[in-house]
């Protein structure tokens, strides 16, 4: 129902009648699991706020992690030609057009941030994430066919993907007024999580199929954490860290419980 709510949202956001507006919309409305809006929603849940209140926000961030989708599978970074179950942006709409939809779609996203929220607090929290993200790409790039250590492979993960859900319960907290334990707790709770994500990930990229994830598979096996540690001691550092994710929300008792359920199902999805 909400995530409905989220889809309308983001098309009353999107352009139409143009080359860049259909990039666009290819790239965020292809599908996905609409997992950070899910975290926005369900971190409003834990705070015991109406979670419409951050839809606007849940929406620019999936905006954003399209756009990031879209230059990540280019061919100046994974070279990936595959997306969400159809061919990736730049196959649909040649890669110029994908790189300036990509633009297109980060700008967008701020602007809606700041006339939706008025909060300059939310948008530096959302800029700051998404620069990490940036650094984090730049890193995982130049570990490209180095034996990397554990602990930058940590460090990548954290940056690349970790930041940005990090925001994902950040951002809405600060719009909704969290107490600052409480904005701690889903701090901690987002990290530990936001590693657990990426590992999974890299798990699947390893052992799952084309078909089911919708994208290329084996792309990262080299440099992954299963290849770094193996696919057990990866399957368990994904499982102690959603258990540490799950403690992290103790202040919230049952309203937490759809974050809860988010930790689960990041160590046991397939896809
Ligand atoms: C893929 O994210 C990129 C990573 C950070 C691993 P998702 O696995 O959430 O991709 P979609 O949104 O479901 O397509
Ligand atoms: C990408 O990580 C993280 C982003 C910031 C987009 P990956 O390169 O592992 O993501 P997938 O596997 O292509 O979705
Ligand atoms: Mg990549
Ligand atoms: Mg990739
Ligand atoms: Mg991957």
């Amino acid at each position: 129902m909400l995530i409905e709510e989220l889809l309308c949202a983001l098309n009353e956001y999107l352009p139409r009648g143009s080359k860049l507006a259909s990039a666009m919309r290819y790239a965020v409305m292809a599908g996905g699991k609409r997992f950070r809006p899910r975290l926005c929603i369900a971190a409003a849940q834990a705070l015991g706020k109406d979670p419409r209140r951050i839809l606007p926000i849940a929406a620019a961030i999936e905006m954003i992690h399209a756009f990031t989708l879209v230059h990540d599978d280019l061919p100046a970074m994974d070279n990936s030609d595959f997306r969400r179950g159809r061919p990736a942006c730049h196959k649909y709409c040649g890669e110029a057009v994908a790189i300036l939809a990509g633009d297109a779609l980060n700008t967008l996203a701020f602007e809606v941030l700041a006339r939706e929220t008025k909060n300059p607090r939310v948008i530096e929290e959302i800029g700051h994430a998404l620069m990490e993200v940036v650094e984090g790409q730049i890193l995982d790039m130049e570990s490209e066919g180095k034996r990397i250590r554990l602990k930058t492979l940590r460090t990548i993960h954290k940056k690349k993907t970790a930041a940005l859900l990090k925001a994902c319960v950040r951002a809405p907290a600060i719009q909704l007024k969290a107490a600052p334990i409480r904005l701690k707790a889903l701090t901690s709770y987002a990290e530990h999580l936001g590693l657990a994500f990426q590992i999974a990930d890299d798990i699947l990229d390893a052992t799952s199929t084309r078909k089911r994830l919708g994208k290329p598979v084996k792309a990262d096996v080299k440099k992954g954490f299963p290849y770094l540690i193996g696919l057990e001691r990866s399957k368990e550092l994904a499982e102690e860290e959603k258990n540490k994710a799950i403690r992290a929300l103790k202040i919230f008792g049952g309203k937490a419980d759809a974050l809860r359920e988010i930790a689960v199902y990041v160590v046991e999805r397939n896809k």
